[in-house]
């Protein structure tokens, strides 16, 4: 069957990935620990603006409005979403979100909020332009 798109989410946010929440992505409070969803949004934003820029190599410079909305708990799946906000010269900024979604109910509840921008790199680690092969 297919995932639906989730209502909380603007149509042209794309379904990267989801996780499941276990016991080792949880801080004292039983929550998800806040460490842990950046990084699963570091990856997998980083993931859908790779596939769209069809670019591989990117390291992350920056990680703006990061705004925790709501606690995840034990057992919630983690659906993270991704959107292209700007491509620049060599850098890409998106919009990521996570929400947690609950497939009996069908509900959901938006986890996290942040934008993340990642510079496409060369072998030694500086910028290159992106779509240069395009540009040829
Ligand atoms: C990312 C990095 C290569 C940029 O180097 P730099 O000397 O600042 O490069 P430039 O000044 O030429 O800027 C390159 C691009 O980064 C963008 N950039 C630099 N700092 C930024 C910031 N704080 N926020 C958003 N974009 C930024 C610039 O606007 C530029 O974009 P453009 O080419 O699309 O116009 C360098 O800062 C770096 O290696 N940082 C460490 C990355 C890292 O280890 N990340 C964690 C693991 S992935």
């Amino acid at each position: 069957m297919a995932i639906e798109k989730n209502s909380l989410v603007a149509e042209d946010f794309s379904l990267v990935t989801q996780h499941m929440v276990m016991s080792e992505h949880l801080n004292p409070n039983h929550h998800i620990f806040g460490g842990q969803l950046l990084a699963w949004l570091d990856t997998d934003v980083y993931l859908h603006c790779s596939n769209q820029v069809r670019y591989r190599s990117m390291v992350t410079v920056s990680m703006n409005n990061v705004f925790f909305k709501a606690p995840g708990y034990l057992g919630d799946i983690i659906q993270i979403f991704a959107r292209i906000k700007e491509v620049r010269r060599s850098s890409v900024t998106a919009e990521g979100k996570a929400v947690a979604y609950d497939p009996e109910k069908q509900t959901s509840r938006e986890i996290i909020a942040c934008e993340v921008t990642y510079v496409a790199v060369g072998a030694n680690g500086r910028p290159v332009r992106l779509f240069e092969k395009i540009e040829k």
